[in-house]
């Protein structure tokens, strides 16, 4: 098959339907390939790989999302790729090299062509794992920003002489919970993993290298408790929260004097704070959505990645990658997601060619 003749495929969200089905999220062949296009002068053609799967890509071809589109759209952000044509001058890219990026819109098709100073774009190293480079921008950037950022957690690297942070996460074993354990535990914090199963609960051991874990399901009334035990009666510094609902509320039973409640997200519901208990303890509650840092203060999230992608590098952050959809199966992905199936990252696989070399996969 001649590269011209290689097939372009989009994931498009052609109703918005909650939760997707196969009809209201399908691949369909682009209108128009680009490969049959030439590519415009100072740019750069990216063969995409993988997609990731964010909760929010879901939410947002349900309509369930903060930030609206109008269907039909090509919902994803989180790409992963390689490189396939360069048309400048510049020694930024070269055909073959691994890619991933951040796409300000219509994400999820098989070809992207993006302007050679794209600043949301990361050569990958032979060396490091193109699926879990994939899995790591948006996840993994929410959670160190939340995590280290003086706006939120404020979690610095222990330095083996003041006290050691203790952090609670909530929904510990998803995508942006994982990603948040890794990285406390990266920086010295004695980090609690709290979910719903004792094998997701063993997933944060395993993958995340939690000190302790609790499941908050089957101990519904007072799991905190546990908590208090493990931190012997203090509570913990920060709590992560990308939960809400009742799970947050109670959360608040075990943050420690002065300590910080991080909100990420709703995957439950969204839950009203009680003003009472920021009063007496002294706490702070602070919101850090990856979206609007995007929009507003976009160099923290580059100096996030930037440092992550080191992290990743040293392996001092490991991305769990459960499951890898083919994109034909992206309404199940998304289901499996919004019913709690999935833990760690989700990705999503766009049929690969012969003639262009994958990463170390
Ligand atoms: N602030 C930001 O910038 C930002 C960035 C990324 C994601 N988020 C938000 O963070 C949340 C999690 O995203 P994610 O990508 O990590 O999703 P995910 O991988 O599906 O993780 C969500 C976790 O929430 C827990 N959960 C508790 N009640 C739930 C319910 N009723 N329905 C679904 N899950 C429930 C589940 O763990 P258990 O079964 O163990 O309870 C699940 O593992 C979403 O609300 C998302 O929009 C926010």
């Amino acid at each position: 098959m001649s590269h011209q003749q290689t097939p372009h495929y989009q994931i498009v969200c052609k109703e918005l339907v909650f939760p997707p089905t196969s009809e209201s999220v399908q691949v369909v062949q682009a209108p128009k390939n680009l490969l049959s296009e030439p590519l415009a002068k100072n740019h750069v053609r990216i063969k995409i790989l993988y997609g990731c799967l964010n909760y929010a890509d879901a939410l947002q071809c349900g309509g369930k999302y903060q930030e609206k589109m109008n269907a039909p759209f090509i919902p994803g952000k989180e790409l992963a790729g390689i490189v396939c044509d360069v048309n400048g001058k510049g020694d930024r890219f070269k055909v073959g090299d691994c890619v991933i990026m951040l796409a300000e819109k219509d994400g999820w098709q098989s070809f992207i062509d993006l302007p050679l100073l794209y600043p949301a774009i990361i050569k990958v190293p032979k060396s490091v794992d193109l699926k879990k480079a994939a899995s790591l921008l948006v996840a993994y950037s929410t959670s160190h920003v939340a995590l280290t950022h003086p706006r939120h957690g404020a979690l610095t690297q222990h330095d083996g002489k003041s006290k050691r942070s203790t952090v609670l996460v909530l929904g510990a074993s998803g995508g942006v919970g994982l990603a948040a354990v890794q990285i406390a535990k990266s920086l010295g914090a004695i980090v609690i993993a709290a979910c719903s199963s004792d094998e997701k609960c063993k997933i944060c051991t395993e993958k995340g290298q939690a000190d302790f874990v609790v499941n908050y399901s089957s101990n519904k009334k007072d799991w905190f408790k546990q908590v208090l035990e493990f931190t012997k009666g203090k509570g913990c510094d920060i709590i992560y929260d990308p939960v809400g609902g009742d799970l947050a509320l109670q959360s608040l039973k075990c943050i420690a004097w002065g300590g910080s409640l991080i909100v990420i997200g709703f995957a439950s519901s969204i839950q009203q704070i009680p003003a009472n208990i920021l009063l007496v303890k002294n706490v702070r509650a602070t919101g850090c959505y990856w979206g609007s840092y995007m929009k507003h203060e976009p160099q923290v999230i580059q100096q996030s990645m930037a440092t992550l992608f080191e992290m990743l590098v040293k392996k001092q952050i490991d991305p769990y990658v459960s499951e890898c959809y083919p994109i034909e199966s992206v309404a199940k992905a998304m289901n499996d997601m919004l019913e709690r199936k999935t833990v760690g990252r989700v990705l999503l696989s766009f049929p690969q060619q012969e003639n262009i070399r994958p990463s170390k996969l």
